[in-house]
């Protein structure tokens, strides 16, 4: 049998999925069957976190004693504190992947991967990826790491955590949102790498490696850094078209466009875009707005080509009017989607099947072996 060739394994369908359903070409996405709009604008990251992992949307007795757990699992072992602080030059993301490594050898869990433990890893990982990002950030520039705060929401918690004082609740509405709109994404290439890893029957901590690997490439995670660099470079929506112009003819790609499933516009853009706005109004700073939107419009004449901006073009200047570095733009990412990774786990585990697809050999065959002297 001749397998066919599928780089990239484009629109190949490797499995069946009740998490998430995404119609790229009409722009929709929908959580365990629920409108990302509705979401946005009625729900909030933990909800949905719960939403994910349980398949159905909780009363309010299952949402509070949800969040209690979240709570409780929130403070990091002191080895793991200690670990980030030995690698704590490193790239976040970078440490951010050792601090799971190091969180997975004092989960009581660890052996056991049966469904039940399996769902209490997943919580015990979303409440401890804020902490990590948040202690690394402060323990690289000197200071102490912030304990987390119980009766603050998972977003305020992370932001006191970082600052070290309580947030705006626009700062805290602003990063529940992000969250919330990352959450979840299907077979995305760092959600299909943890389904690999979980495939081998491999545990839900290496699972959760490998997708923080995987995403903090430029290509999916990286993005949102790479178009806050980019709106710095334009520096003023008067250089926006020359920009793009240049990028495009060296056959360059536009950060922040296109996406491999969508063909119309990603429906979680529309929510980063009004956030920026809104967020820029209100602090005076409008200019990144400014250089986007001009951006946009440039890159329209793409949109026949079905290239549109992706949910990362505006989050960066989201990201940077919450006066986040850039460095810390994918563990935010990260952040967002733990749950979507854990639930596509759980979902490989469910009905396991060994992910091992086939390549195409294209080299030479047959060729003598010459012995090491007589080469
Ligand atoms: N700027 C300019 N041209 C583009 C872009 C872009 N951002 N994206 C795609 N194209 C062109 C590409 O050059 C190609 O043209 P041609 O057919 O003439 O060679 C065509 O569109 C198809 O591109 P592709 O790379 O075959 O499509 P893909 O599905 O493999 O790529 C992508 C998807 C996200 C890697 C790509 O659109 C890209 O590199 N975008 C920029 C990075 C980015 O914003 N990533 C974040 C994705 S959303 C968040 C996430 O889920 O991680």
């Amino acid at each position: 049998m001749v397998a066919e060739l599928a780089r990239g394994l484009k629109d190949v369908v490797l499995d069946t999925t009740e998490s998430s359903f995404i119609d790229g070409e009409a722009g929709i996405l929908l959580y365990r069957g629920y409108n990302i709009h509705d979401l946005a604008q009625q729900s909030n990251f933990i909800e949905v976190s719960y939403l994910l992992l349980y398949g159905s949307l909780p009363s309010t007795a299952e949402l509070d004693a949800f969040h209690q757990r979240l709570t409780g699992y929130r403070k990091l072992p002191a080895e793991v504190v200690q670990v980030i602080r030995l690698v704590k030059d490193a790239h976040p993301m970078d440490v951010l992947r050792t601090a799971v490594s190091a969180v997975a050898a004092f989960d009581p869990d660890v052996e056991d991967n049966s469904r039940a433990a399996n769902l209490r890893k997943s919580e015990r990982l979303i409440a401890q990826f804020p902490t990590i990002v948040a202690a690394h950030h402060r323990i690289r520039h000197g200071q102490e790491p912030v304990e987390p705060r119980a009766g603050l929401s998972h977003a305020a918690n992370f932001l006191y955590m970082l600052e070290g004082e309580l947030p705006e609740q626009e700062a805290v509405d602003a990063m529940d949102l992000d969250f919330l709109l990352h959450a979840e994404h299907g077979a995305n290439a760092s959600a299909f790498a943890a389904r690999v890893t979980a495939s081998t029957l491999s545990d839900m901590h290496s699972s959760i490696v490998t997708a923080v690997g995987t995403l903090k490439g430029p290509l999916h995670g990286g993005a949102a850094e790479a178009v806050q660099k980019m709106t710095s470079e334009i520096g003023d929506p008067s250089r926006a078209e020359a920009y793009i112009k240049e990028k495009l003819d060296k056959k360059e790609r536009i950060m922040g466009f296109g996406h491999r499933v969508y063909r119309a516009e990603d429906p979680r853009a529309r929510h980063m875009r009004d956030r920026s706005k809104a967020l820029g109004e209100k602090m005076g700073h409008s200019e990144w707005y400014q250089i986007l939107i001009q951006v946009e419009k440039d890159m329209s004449p793409y949109q026949s080509r079905g290239i549109f901006v992706n949910v990362d073009f505006y989050a960066g200047s989201v990201y940077a009017l919450l006066g986040l570095p850039e460095d810390l733009f994918v563990p935010i990412f990260a952040v967002g989607r733990i749950p979507g990774w854990c639930v596509e786990i759980l979902e490989q585990y469910d009905n396991n099947m060994l992910i091992r697809p086939l390549l195409l050999y294209t080299g030479p065959k047959d060729i003598p072996f010459v012995p090491l002297n007589q080469r």
